[in-house]
């Protein structure tokens, strides 16, 4: 059985659908096995209560697994919130270093994590520090490990491409935060990162590898997101919002009930995001979708 951690999310659920699809057994680590039962319709998932910030109630949920896959992050990423602990500190690092204790305890042979592409110990952002003690919990575990560091994911569950599609139904002009004529993505497709993490599942070249996975293409905010307007069907005025301006409104959204961004929030979204994919093609064999391709499969279909 291979236990996915925060199946029920984005890319989580990408994963096990393509576990699903290729006839594995799959369980899903969740926060709420009730509020999941109904997450995966026409397919047999397992669901397993546990919180990664709860050593406690991991050791039950990874029982029986062979294969452990970490693809939890924390509610409204990358909006932290330390006082429900919303963090990159809890949920990717000291999560995962909680999750790969319980694992080894369990006998799990392999550890799949999904870091993210700039993960390293030394690196500028607090949130790629993290996703580094992470990979270095995962790759001393002793357990066969691949990590996976994927650039900017899309796909028809997103949080971040169809947001600006959503605001481009109701407004005449979508806002883009900061140089987005300057801001290089590698926006990879949710279809293809699965495709990656099921055939890392049981293929021994991707044992105790480190593999960077973005899209085919190198482009710009501004061209993606020209992309997925083009994909909608709509033509809209794309409205430069000054880095500044977003940092000087979010020191005080912060403070706002519900905290709907935060300074390090809009660093975490005007940041390059690039990604290496030959590694993956090389050693996986997965095709790489463009993005006009990987949108025409689910934007604007209704
Ligand atoms: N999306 C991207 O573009 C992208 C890019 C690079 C890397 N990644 C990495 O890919 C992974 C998944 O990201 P995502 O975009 O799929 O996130 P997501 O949609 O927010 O899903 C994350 C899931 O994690 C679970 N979760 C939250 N807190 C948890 C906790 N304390 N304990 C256990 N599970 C918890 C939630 O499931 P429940 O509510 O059911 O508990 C949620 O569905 C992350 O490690 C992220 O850093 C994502």
């Amino acid at each position: 059985m291979i236990l996915v951690a925060g199946g029920t999310g984005f890319v989580g659920a990408g994963i096990v659908r393509e576990l699903a699809r290729r006839g594995k057994r799959v369980a899903v680590l969740t926060r709420d096995a009730v509020r999941a039962l109904d997450r995966f319709p026409g397919i047999e998932v397992e669901y397993r209560q546990g919180d990664v910030r709860d050593e406690a109630s991991l050791a039950a949920a990874v029982q029986g697994a062979e294969t452990v896959i970490g693809s939890q992050q924390f509610p409204q990423s990358p909006v932290e919130d330390r006082k429900r602990g919303h963090t990159f500190e809890e949920v990717d690092a000291r999560g995962t270093e909680k999750l790969v204790r319980a694992a080894q305890a369990a006998g799990v042979r392999r550890y799949v994590y999904l870091s993210g592409a700039g993960a390293a110990p030394d690196a500028a952002y607090h949130w790629f520090r993290a996703k580094w003690r992470a990979e270095a919990a995962v790759r001393e575990s002793g357990m066969t490990y691949v990590i996976f560091r994927p650039s900017w994911v899309y796909g028809p569950e997103d949080n971040a491409l169809n947001r600006f599609i959503a605001m481009s139904r109701f407004l005449p002009f979508v806002p883009l935060i900061g140089n987005a004529a300057g801001q290089r993505l590698q926006p990879v497709f949710i279809d293809d990162l699965a495709r990656a993490v099921a055939e890392a599942v049981d293929n021994p070249a991707a044992d105790n590898q480190t593999l960077e996975i973005g899209g085919p293409d190198v482009l710009t905010m501004k061209e993606v997101v020209r992309a997925a307007l083009q994909a909608a069907g709509r033509r809209r005025l794309l409205l430069p919002v000054p880095k500044s301006v977003m940092k000087a409104a979010a020191s005080l959204l912060q403070f706002m009930p519900g905290r709907p961004l935060t300074p390090d929030a809009v660093e975490f979204v005007t940041m390059d995001a690039l990604a290496d994919p030959s590694e993956v093609r090389r050693k996986l064999g997965v095709r790489l979708t463009a993005l006009r391709d990987g949108l025409g499969t689910y934007v604007g279909r209704g």
